[in-house]
């Protein structure tokens, strides 16, 4: 997969050489590439913003350097088209649902908005050149997508073949069924007076199974009741 990200703070992403990632990239299982928005600008100041038309709080991100930087990423056919993602609390919500579905695609671009947001006519155009997402990490607000793109990327990038060394530990997560996660513990059996639930030391699989999925229903009705009655909004 090519993941372009397109952002005025491209130190954000160092952190995606470290760990599976960065594994992933030397492996040659992920193209990432993380491009400064302010290529695309000529000015001496590099402007990349400028005041609301109709007034208002803030600034707005100026369309003419994401159209270039967008016509210089986005695939030609007969490459299948971009997906371009826009991070935006005004957006869909991620869930592990979006996260399988991207992580189908062949080339994602990530456009980072930052101020105020991104001048509308920025959607429109992008639509004409790939598939348009705008896409939000939940309902609270961030400085900018930078954060948010980081997340998802991580959430994405684990999904490719490849990337996680053991495919069987990304079927036992939180969310892949619909259902959080049982609870784990590793030696000592006895730590500070807490035990380990005798079930796991009792090496019956049946049992230990049945007891797991006990406490992932147990726990998801507890801490999210919305994941039980498929209301997720
Ligand atoms: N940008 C600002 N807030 C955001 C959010 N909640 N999700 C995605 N992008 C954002």
């Amino acid at each position: 997969m090519r993941i372009d990200v397109l952002s005025i703070f491209p130190s954000y992403f160092d952190g995606l050489a470290l760990s599976l990632l960065g594994k992933a990239q030397s492996a040659g299982i992920l193209d990432l590439s993380v491009r400064d928005l302010r290529e695309w600008t000529f000015d001496r100041h590099r402007t990349v913003d400028d005041t609301p038309y109709g007034g208002g709080a803030g600034m707005v991100m100026k369309p003419e350097p994401w159209g270039l930087a967008l016509d210089e990423l986005a695939s030609r056919p007969p490459a299948p088209p971009s997906t371009i993602i826009f991070p935006s609390p005004a957006g869909e919500v991620f869930t592990q649902a979006t996260a399988r579905e991207l992580s189908t695609r062949e080339h994602l671009i990530f456009g980072c908005g930052r101020y105020e947001g991104i001048d509308e006519r920025v959607f429109e155009y992008a639509s004409s050149v790939g598939e348009v997402r705008l896409i939000s990490l939940g309902d609270y607000v961030l400085n900018g997508g930078e954060v948010a793109t980081m997340a998802m990327i991580e959430a994405i990038g684990r999904l490719i073949p490849g990337v996680v060394g053991n495919p069987e530990s990304l079927v036992e997560e939180s969310h892949e069924d619909g259902l959080l996660e049982y609870p784990s513990y590793t030696k000592p059996s006895v730590w500070r007076e807490r035990g380990v639930p005798d079930v796991l030391l009792s090496g019956n699989h049946g049992a230990i199974a049945t007891w797991r999925r006990e406490q992932q229903i147990e726990r998801t009705r507890s801490r999210r009741p919305d994941l039980l009655s498929g209301d997720e909004s």
